[in-house]
């Protein structure tokens, strides 16, 4: 049981011109727009949505109780199927630590509004995953044969065909003597690619203080190395789309896949670190091993699947058990083939193996940014439960659980915008 008040982070269609700032309203680019202490006016809401920003942190005397919270609103009977919802959700983790109570909280916070009683079992099914997981008859691979990283990595990276820009850019990159025009110029080339990057970058995540309406200008605004990583995780995320449908539905893998892309954007922007790009495609491409794992072995990976919902372990820990390696190591090994930079192949191989040498600041993040989603509940790569917090790491990251709301927040008000260019309008274009 889950009960939390709200504090002084409200959602700016629930704040009321009169209200009192208590810290802060900044841009995610962090340019400030209204002191604390500011007392909060029409004019100063309008703008707050031109920029994006979902909430603002208002003086607790102001700020709305009681029926303002969905929580509280839901009748007796649906606070008990979230509760026991919330319970399944967060079994792997330490639900009396400050930090699971505030993510536990938001999570049902978002739940709550979307809950009545006559969906209500199509929206645990949703959370929890159906129950034919343990059943799948087809598979792609011969799981007879016993699983060996290096010959998976081998067959995969024969059998993708990823797009030509994609090599493009590989080659182009790894040429001392290549301009930024020269990268324009091949992006330009692929015209879905160079549509996708553009709508990303003038999107409001991006928070940029003018339009950008040409590649070169992209690159020269978000920097060559950032264009280009955003280039090569688009064309990974439109390569992979077809994997069975009874194990991972694909919209709900790429909207976890990036919902922990802008987690750990916005958890850089917060912390001032300057690899925020990186870090977004590192997010992206997470658990891309997973798919592969999911498409060779589907019937040992639903086996998996159905043994990870019944109880509560963690699905990483029986892969790395039984396949003798996990879907980090062989999305780390598959991006280091396809020549992506190291620094984000490492990110991806290292993602859930805690004090590894690999562990730097940007592979914490994704770590935690994948903790985050998950508890706020987006989508999932197989695994649904939230995996356990280190929590020297979340402090030495320099993050308070009082930035959580905030990270929410903003992740809901820019989802759906960032799949719709990312992952749904794949053959849209300017
Ligand atoms: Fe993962
Ligand atoms: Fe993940």
């Amino acid at each position: 049981m889950f009960v939390e008040i709200f504090m002084g982070i409200v959602s700016l269609d629930e704040i009321k011109p009169g209200m009192t700032l208590a810290t802060d309203m900044r841009t995610n680019q962090g340019r400030l727009l209204l002191q604390a202490g500011s007392k909060i006016q029409a004019e100063h809401l309008k703008i707050a949505r031109i920029w994006g920003i979902t909430q603002a942190d208002i003086t607790d005397d102001s700020a709305p109780t009681g029926p303002e919270n969905p929580i509280e609103r839901l009748d007796p009977e649906l606070k008990k199927v979230l509760d026991a919802l919330t319970d399944w959700k967060f079994a792997c983790c330490d639900r009396e630590s400050p930090f699971y109570r505030k993510l536990a909280f938001l999570f049902q916070k978002r739940i709550a509004s979307t809950l009545t009683r006559k969906n209500s079992r199509k929206v645990v099914e949703k959370y929890r995953g159906p129950k034919i997981l343990g059943d799948v008859k087809q598979s792609r691979g011969d799981e007879s044969q016993k699983p060996h990283l290096e010959k998976l990595v081998d067959k995969e990276v024969s059998l993708v065909t990823l797009p030509d820009v994609f090599h493009e850019i590989v080659e182009v990159t790894g040429n001392p003597k290549s301009s930024s025009t020269d990268i324009s110029n091949v992006l330009a080339k692929d015209q879905s690619l160079s549509s996708r990057i553009l709508r990303l970058v003038n999107s409001p995540f991006y928070g940029l203080m003018s339009k950008v309406d040409t590649l070169s200008r992209a690159v020269t605004i978000v920097g060559t190395v950032e264009i280009t990583n955003l280039a090569m995780g688009i064309s990974i995320t439109s390569t992979f789309n077809d994997v069975s449908s009874e194990l991972v539905n694909m919209h709900d893998f790429w909207e976890h896949s990036l919902s922990v892309g802008v987690v750990a954007k916005i958890l850089a922007t917060q912390n001032k670190m300057p690899v925020q790009e990186r870090l977004f495609v590192g997010g992206l491409l997470h658990d891309i091993g997973r798919l592969v794992l999911l498409k060779n072995y589907s019937r040992i990976s639903g086996k998996m699947l159905a043994f990870a919902t019944s109880r509560p372990v963690n699905l990483y820990d029986l892969e790395t058990k039984y396949f003798g390696f996990s879907h980090s190591e062989l999305g780390g090994r598959l991006l280091e083939q396809w020549k992506v930079p190291q620094a984000l192949a490492n990110m991806v191989k290292s993602h859930h193996s805690r004090s590894s040498i690999d562990d730097s600041g940007e592979t914490i993040l994704i770590r935690l940014a994948d903790i985050i989603s998950h508890g706020l509940g987006y989508g999932h790569s197989g695994a649904r439960r939230v995996p356990p917090l280190d929590y020297n790491e979340w402090k030495n990251a320099g993050l308070s659980i009082t930035a959580l709301p905030v990270v929410a927040a903003q992740t809901e008000n820019n989802l759906r915008d960032l799949m719709r260019i990312i992952v749904e309008d794949q053959a849209h274009a300017i």
